[in-house]
């Protein structure tokens, strides 16, 4: 079965028309403004039903933009004169050289993707098309939002696909960025995007980080294949994992010791069958097997096998035939066989220990509110928690920034009252707290340091010292460990 473009035709364009393509999309304004009032229209719908309500919206408007959205973003096919006059002749001529285009009825269908993303624009496959190249997608944004350059110089994204990842990290000022992947298509397409974006990054073909071995980075990402494969269906590269689908991010758990900097960070995103957090929890423990990196496992609810099975079916078949019906039923066969009713979605961040490494495992609701400047606050909240009392007592204890406490009243009768600490977009696990807990909070949050925070609770609850210091440095300890307290990086490490 022959793929709808070479990516690799596309690479190898003469400068010149690269350049001229990079002219149109700017001219045109062609950037995520658009996309993302279309992302609104029909949301979490299958593309079947999205697609024509979004393509319609796109074409009442007349601007350039839109209409370069509707052909590279979403597939629509345009009218030909309008796309020539949008990328120019020479954009338009290079593109059409490489069988980018294809004819439909009297108009033009594009024959990949082109998605403004992040201020870059990525080219893939469509996700339709057998064993595809993947763009930026949900997932992608979800682990880029968790990502953090800071102090980073070199960065290596393993399965980068078309290279969204990489790319946006170079786009950072990341100054070396290498991006592998198994399949060289995708590297194909990596290897234009970079140029498409100016951005100079090393794109390689392999396993994993076989293409890289002997090499440390300051930082690592990936966001590996992990969807398990039922053994009725041909694999696709970009989606399964193995068996299970988590077997392939395991894998390169165990190589991320051997590829990080003393003091370097990795972040890898993907699904668990494993609906036990504290096995998953000791599946990650013993594929990182090492005791040299600070572990940060958070474990989300993911998609139900009927969503799974709904959502991967209909990517064999957009038309929602037959093929779309066998491919259901043979996912949710599959996940049967797993004893799956819901998968496990999961980041696991690591950074290289300044002491002895610590761990810590969070179930909040979901990832997209998780910095990467969270997730370091969270790994030294853990750290200090062991701290003997007299350093905890002068350290600057505080609440997360993304904490907030919630007085939720009932409006029965009765009228009871519960006291919350809630996490902005839900990077947290909320909590309830007692009337003197809340009391706590409040003074971390007015008084610096622990101490003098302790003094300050002290005469609220006229306590005697003593006594308050017991309660508070117990509470926290909890705090610290719970990502609800965190300490200011002013304070001496413990
Ligand atoms: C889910 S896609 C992620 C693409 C991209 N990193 C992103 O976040 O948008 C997974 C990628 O892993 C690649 N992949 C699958 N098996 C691999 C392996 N054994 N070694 C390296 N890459 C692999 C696929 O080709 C695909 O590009």
């Amino acid at each position: 079965m022959a793929f709808p473009v070479d990516p690799r035709a596309l690479a190898e364009l003469p400068e010149t028309e690269i350049v001229a393509v990079r002219a149109a999309f700017a001219r045109a304004g062609f950037d995520e403004r658009q996309m993302s009032a279309c992302e609104a229209i029909a949301p979490r719908q299958l593309d079947a039903v999205r697609l024509p309500a979004v393509l319609h919206e796109l074409s009442t408007r007349s601007d350039d933009a839109s209409l370069l959205t509707a052909a590279f973003v979403y597939g629509g096919a345009v009218d030909g004169d309008a796309l020539a006059r949008a990328l120019g002749t020479e954009g338009f001529g290079a593109m059409d050289r490489v069988g980018v285009f294809a004819p439909q009825d009297g108009r033009i269908r594009v024959r990949l993707r082109i998605t403004p993303y992040r201020g870059v624009w990525i080219a893939s496959d469509d996700l339709h098309e057998i064993d595809p190249v993947m763009g930026p997608g949900r997932t992608t944004d979800e682990l880029a939002h968790c990502l953090d350059f800071r102090g980073v110089s070199s960065l290596l994204d393993v399965g980068c696909g078309a290279g969204s990842l990489a790319l946006i990290a170079r786009a950072s000022g990341v100054a070396e960025v290498v991006g592998t992947d198994i399949d060289p298509r995708a590297i194909a397409y990596a290897h234009f995007n970079g140029r498409l974006n100016r951005l100079e990054c090393t794109w390689l073909v392999g396993d994993l980080a076989a293409p890289v071995q002997g090499r440390r980075f300051d930082a690592v990402v990936s966001q590996p294949a992990y969807v398990a494969q039922p053994m009725a269906l041909e694999g696709v590269t970009f989606l399964h994992g193995g068996v299970r689908g988590d077997e392939l991010a395991l894998r390169l758990l165990g190589q991320l010791d051997g590829l990080l900097e003393p003091r370097g960070k990795g972040w890898v995103l993907f699904d668990s069958p494993e609906v036990r957090v504290r096995e998953l929890t000791t599946a990650v423990q013993q594929s990182l097997g090492t005791g040299r990196l600070d572990t940060c496992l958070i474990v989300t609810p993911g998609h139900s096998a009927a969503d799974q099975a709904i959502g991967y079916a209909s990517l064999r078949d957009r038309s929602l035939g037959t093929v779309y019906a066998t491919t259901y039923g043979a996912y949710r066969r599959h996940f049967a066989g797993l004893g799956v009713d819901r998968v496990r979605h999961a980041l696991v961040y690591v950074r290289g220990s300044a002491g002895r490494s610590v761990g810590l495992a969070l179930e909040p609701s979901g990832l997209a509110g998780f910095t990467g400047k969270q997730l370091d606050e969270m790994l030294d909240g853990v750290a200090w928690a062991g701290a003997p009392v007299p350093e905890l007592l002068a350290a600057n204890v505080r609440p997360s920034a993304v904490a907030r406490l919630v007085h939720e009243q009932s409006l029965s009768a009765a009228g009871d009252s519960r006291l919350w600490v809630r996490f902005e977009r839900g990077a947290g696990v909320d909590q309830e707290l007692s009337d003197t807990a809340a009391l706590l909070v409040t003074c971390l949050r007015d008084h610096q340091p622990l101490e003098a925070a302790v003094a300050a609770y002290a005469l609220e609850m006229e306590v005697a010292a003593k006594d308050a210091t017991t309660q508070a440095v117990t509470f926290v300890r909890q705090g610290l460990r719970s990502g609800l307290l965190v300490v200011d990086p002013s304070s001496p490490a413990p």
